[in-house]
C-alpha cells in the first residue's frame, strides 16, 4: 500500500490522528424519503415520467436505501437528527440544501427554483427552533435575488480554513459576500458548468485528510487550475463511472468515506491514503440527481463552543 502512495499525500497515520483529534461526534441532519418522489425536473437526471412508470417499487427502494445510509453511519459513530418530511416536497429529503452551518451560525438557503422554494420555511421554522435552545446564535440569509443552496454549493474546509462554493447553476456567484461576512473566513468560487453536476458537492469532494475528490469536467479550465494549485497532491481525479454514478456526492469523517458508488480504482486510491470504503446503493435518489451527500447535512459545527478546533 505504501508503496503505491504518491509522497505527498496524506499517509494513513495523519487520517489517524485526525481521527483522534476528532472529539465530537458526527452530528448529521436527515429527512426520510416519505413524499419522496421524481414529481417534476430541476436538473438532467429528473425524469419524471420515468419515475411514474415504476413509482412503489422506487418509493420503497428509496426508504431502503434511506434507511441503510442512516443505520451505517450510526455504525460508523455518527448522530442522525430527523427533520420531519413534508407532503408535497419531494426533495426536502436532501438536507445538505437547507442550510450551511459553522461556528454557532445558520446561513440559509434561497432556491433558484420554485419546485424547491417551499423548503426554506421548513428550514427556518427548525433552526429557529435550535436558536430559541440556544444551540445556535445567528440564522442568516443572502440578499433576495441571492440564490444559495447550502452545503450543496458550501462546503466548508476545515484544514485549509476556507469556504469552497460552487456557482453557476443553483447558487448565486455573490453568495459568497454573506459567507464571509457571517463566518469570518475567506471564500473559493468555482463557476459550475455542467448541467448534470449543478450543485458543488455532486464534483467537489473533500475529505477529512484534505484530500478531494473532484470530477474535473465539472468545472472551467480556470477552475482547475486554481483547484490543483490549492490541493496540490491531495487532489484525487474520480473515474467517470464514479462521476457519472453520483459516488463523488459522498460522505466523509474520519477514516470512513460512505459513498453511493465506488469502482475499483476509486477504492484502490481511497484505501491506499488510509480511508475505509463504504457502499451504501441510493439508486432512486440517483434518479433526483443526489445522493450520500445530499440527503446529510453536517451539524458538526452548529454547537457553540465546538468549533474551529481539532482539524
Ligand atoms: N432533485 C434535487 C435538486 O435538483 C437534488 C438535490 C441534490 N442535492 C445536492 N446537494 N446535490 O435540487
Amino acid at each position: 500500500i505504501a508503496a503505491a502512495r504518491p509522497a505527498a499525500a496524506t499517509s494513513p497515520s495523519e487520517v489517524t490522528a485526525r481521527v483522534k483529534a476528532q472529539d465530537t461526534v458526527p452530528q448529521l441532519l436527515m429527512s426520510p424519503p416519505d413524499y419522496f418522489e421524481v414529481a417534476y425536473a430541476i436538473n438532467p437526471w429528473m425524469k419524471p415520467e420515468q419515475w411514474s412508470l415504476d413509482a412503489k417499487r422506487l418509493s420503497r427502494d428509496a426508504l431502503a436505501g434511506w434507511n441503510a445510509l442512516r443505520a451505517r453511519y450510526e455504525s460508523l459513530g455518527a448522530h442522525v437528527s430527523v427533520k420531519p418530511a413534508v407532503k408535497g416536497l419531494p426533495d426536502l429529503v436532501f438536507t445538505a440544501n437547507c442550510a450551511v452551518v459553522l461556528d454557532g451560525k445558520a446561513v440559509m438557503a434561497r432556491y433558484l427554483n420554485a419546485e424547491r422554494a417551499g423548503e426554506e420555511a421548513h428550514g427556518q421554522r427548525m433552526f429557529e427552533q435550535l436558536k430559541a435552545r440556544g444551540d445556535i446564535d445567528a440564522i442568516l440569509h443572502t440578499p433576495e435575488g441571492v440564490y444559495f443552496e447550502g452545503a450543496g454549493d458550501a462546503i466548508y474546509d476545515a484544514g485549509r480554513k476556507l469556504m469552497w462554493m460552487g456557482y453557476g447553476q443553483r447558487s448565486s456567484r455573490f453568495a459568497h459576500h454573506t459567507i464571509e461576512q457571517a463566518f469570518g473566513i475567506p471564500t473559493f468560487s468555482l463557476e459550475l458548468v455542467d448541467p448534470h453536476y449543478y450543485h458543488l458537492d455532486t464534483a467537489f469532494c473533500l475529505l477529512s485528510g484534505g484530500d478531494v475528490v473532484y470530477h474535473p469536467a465539472a468545472f472551467t479550465e480556470e477552475g482547475r487550475a486554481q483547484i490543483r494549485a490549492i490541493v496540490g497532491d491531495k487532489l484525487i481525479e474520480a473515474p467517470q463511472e464514479d462521476a457519472e454514478n453520483l459516488g463523488v456526492n459522498s460522505v466523509c469523517f474520519g477514516a470512513d468515506v460512505v459513498l453511493c458508488h465506488c469502482s475499483d480504482a476509486l477504492r484502490a486510491t481511497l484505501e491506499a491514503r488510509g480511508y475505509r470504503v463504504h457502499v451504501v446503493p441510493l439508486g432512486s435518489f440517483n434518479r433526483s440527481g443526489g445522493a450520500a451527500y445530499c440527503l446529510t447535512l453536517r451539524l458538526d459545527n452548529l454547537y457553540k463552543g465546538r468549533t474551529r478546533g481539532g482539524e
